[in-house]
């Protein structure tokens, strides 16, 4: 296993929008051990963000920088760049933030800037991706991590996880299930990376685990299946 050269917790800012589930997720993942990482900031584009909170009440850094206040998304993301930049992170997480990003922002943390979608990517990107799969019928439905790219919930993917659609189902009930999933595969991507496994492949569009090069799918991760490396 390669681990960061100065074996010092891989430094990590969490960038989310609202309920901060996922960041949770994170900090109890690292509670118990289980994630060798430094949440060094918080921040959120809505002041009321309830993961601005959670992030207070862990004594961890928490910036709102409010999107409102900008005119241009250009002039959000530059300020939104310097100070993630400020805290001079290995790898920024988008944990549930619902805003676009353009290339300002995204190029320059290409390869250590990864997002969490509600879908089985390449499946209905952008929003409401829950109703877009049951009105297509499906039988499957998940959620997926995968390094960020100029494209809208297009790149590299890291990792899915699936949940079977149940004839019951509506958008709520599915979005539940589906967040049990990404509270398992969102702080096992992190560990990955945090201890040097995982990187983007940017000319294959693909990413590389152990050295491995993934499917286009990214890993599998299955419930009760075999445990993941
Ligand atoms: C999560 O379901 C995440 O997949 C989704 O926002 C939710 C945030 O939940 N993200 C997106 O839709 C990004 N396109 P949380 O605030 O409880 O972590």
């Amino acid at each position: 296993m390669i681990k960061h050269a100065d074996a010092a917790p891989c430094r990590v800012v969490v960038l989310l929008s609202g309920e901060g589930s996922n960041l949770q997720a994170i900090l109890d993942a690292v509670e118990t051990g289980q994630l060798p990482i430094q949440v060094n900031a918080v921040i959120s584009n809505r002041p009321e963000s309830k993961g601005l909170e959670r992030a207070r009440r862990a004594g961890l850094r928490d910036i709102a920088l409010d999107h409102q206040d900008f005119e241009r998304r250009e002039d959000f993301d530059s300020q939104l760049k310097a100070i993630v930049e400020a805290e001079s992170p290995q790898l920024v997480v988008l944990a549930g933030f619902l805003r676009i990003l353009t290339p300002v922002f995204v190029d320059h943390f290409a390869g250590r800037l990864i997002n969490l979608h509600p879908s089985l990517l390449p499946k209905y990107p952008g929003l409401h991706p829950h109703q877009q799969a049951l009105d297509a019928g499906d039988s499957n439905h998940g959620c997926t991590v995968h390094f960020v790219d100029e494209v809208l919930d297009g790149g590299p993917r890291i990792i899915q996880a699936s949940v079977p659609i149940l004839p019951a189902d509506n958008a709520d009930t599915l979005a539940t299930r589906v967040r049990n999933q990404e509270h398992l595969i969102l702080p096992l991507a992190i560990r990955w990376y945090a201890e040097g496994r995982l990187k983007m492949a940017r000319q294959q569009h693909r990413v590389l685990l152990d050295g491995e090069m993934l499917p286009s799918t990214g890993f599998c991760y299955k419930e009760g299946g075999t445990s993941p490396p």
